[in-house]
């Protein structure tokens, strides 16, 4: 699974569950809608506070198709997002285009299977996908594997015909029989939080997308759209494999590699891997950097060469996608030392980069929009002794 974090199977006794629900059992045929089947429901289970269910909406989003597993509380909060009520909300902002029609093209990558390319030159920013997904499941530890096989077969059957094939043609971790989709699950999934609870979602055309400790592309998911969405986060050449990261780029050698090996079963082998003591060391001045300029008292050793220096490395590592960290710091160090100018450079590129990784409607977008528009109004203005 892509993201901080846990299989499904793994997952156990982790989760915090709800507890304030009251149980709703599905009934007449009428109250359907929006699914396009009679939910398929587990039986009760004391920590959800009722079922788990099936939701298929076949003939979702142009009849892309879309199945839910999760409890029927939660099933409400689906039916009553966007996307369901103004199918319109998905095409109007390009998500779910027709085959073809991205930027990207999938090939076979000698060592790596398939992975996702660029069809034309991309720059700092371009969407490259914007896709929802076929299947959607809560997290749980209350089934058995062979109980939630049954349902999240149920799940895939329900949908149509193409979508189920584009789901079986997705890369598998055990490869075992009789488990496959849940193997997809675990190999692809993105988790994603729906009211409230964490859901792990399979979007077939992202997980072509290959592992890279310094991708060249950022994703983030927009739960109000039910939507992933990656960008370029550096320039990318036509015909160049378009890589996200699977595993936390800021952690160490060893635990990005454990974090790969134990999620997704193989040994990453891109250059800050092979390289895993400079891409530490480079981690390490990165981590003092930080200290230094996240230091507001007087004896801090903050200055704007720091933050410039900081940017520096986050280049050098290929993090630009994470870039928003380093960005804000320099905003924020040259508006302490009274540079309108360095500020709003970098709070704009700080903005930019918060977007690509959190989404253009994140708190943090906000803020760097705000230090851009009114430097002096911030509470970070002068606040360094000039000359630091
Ligand atoms: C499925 O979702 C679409 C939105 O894409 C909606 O218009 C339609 O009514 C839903 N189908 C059913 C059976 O309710």
């Amino acid at each position: 699974m892509r993201n901080e974090v846990v299989s499904l199977i793994s997952l156990l006794s982790l989760l915090p569950f709800g507890l304030s629900q009251e149980d709703t059992i599905p009934s007449s045929p009428e109250s359907f809608h929006p699914w396009s089947f009679e939910p398929v429901c587990t039986q009760h289970f004391e920590a959800l506070k009722g079922p788990l269910c099936v939701y298929t909406n076949a003939t979702f989003s142009n009849g892309r198709g879309i199945s839910i597993f999760t409890t029927p509380e939660i099933s409400k909060d689906f039916a009553a997002s966007l996307p369901f009520h103004e199918p319109s909300a998905l095409s109007d902002h390009g998500i779910n285009p027709s085959e073809g029609e991205g930027p990207w093209y999938v090939q076979d990558i000698p060592g790596k299977g398939k992975g996702v390319l660029a069809k034309r030159d991309l720059h700092r920013g371009d969407r490259i996908t914007a896709f929802t997904p076929y299947l959607l499941v809560h997290m749980e530890s209350e089934l058995s594997i062979n109980e939630r096989e049954k349902f999240l077969s149920i799940a895939v059957d329900q949908l149509p015909a193409a979508s189920q094939e584009h789901y079986f043609s997705l890369a598998t971790i055990w490869g075992e029989a009789g488990y496959e989709v849940q193997d997809v699950v675990k190999a692809n999934g993105f988790e994603m939080q729906v009211g409230g609870k964490m859901h792990v979602a399979v979007f077939p055309e992202t997980s072509r997308m290959n592992h890279a400790c310094s991708p060249n592309a950022q994703y983030y998911l927009e739960p109000g759209l039910l939507t992933h969405f990656v960008h370029a986060s550096r320039d990318i050449s036509t015909d160049e494999e378009i890589t996200i990261s699977y595993a936390p780029p800021l952690r160490f050698h060893e635990a990005r590699q454990k974090y790969l090996l134990d999620y997704f079963h193989f040994t990453c082998t891109c250059s800050r891997c092979k390289n895993g003591e400079a891409s530490d060391h480079a981690l390490h001045e990165i981590d003092g950097l930080q200290s230094s300029l996240g230091n507001w008292k007087p004896e801090s050793t903050a200055s704007v060469k720091k933050a410039e220096e900081l940017i520096r490395l986050y280049k050098q590592e290929g993090l630009d996608g994470f870039l928003d960290t380093a960005y804000g710091y320099a905003a924020l160090t040259y508006n302490a030392v009274g540079s309108v100018r360095g500020a709003k450079k970098y709070a704009k590129l700080a903005g930019e980069a918060a977007a690509m990784k959190y989404g253009p409607s994140h708190s943090d977008v906000n803020v760097w929009k705000e230090l851009e528009r009114d430097p002096q109004g911030h509470v970070s203005w002068r606040r360094r002794k000039i000359g630091k």
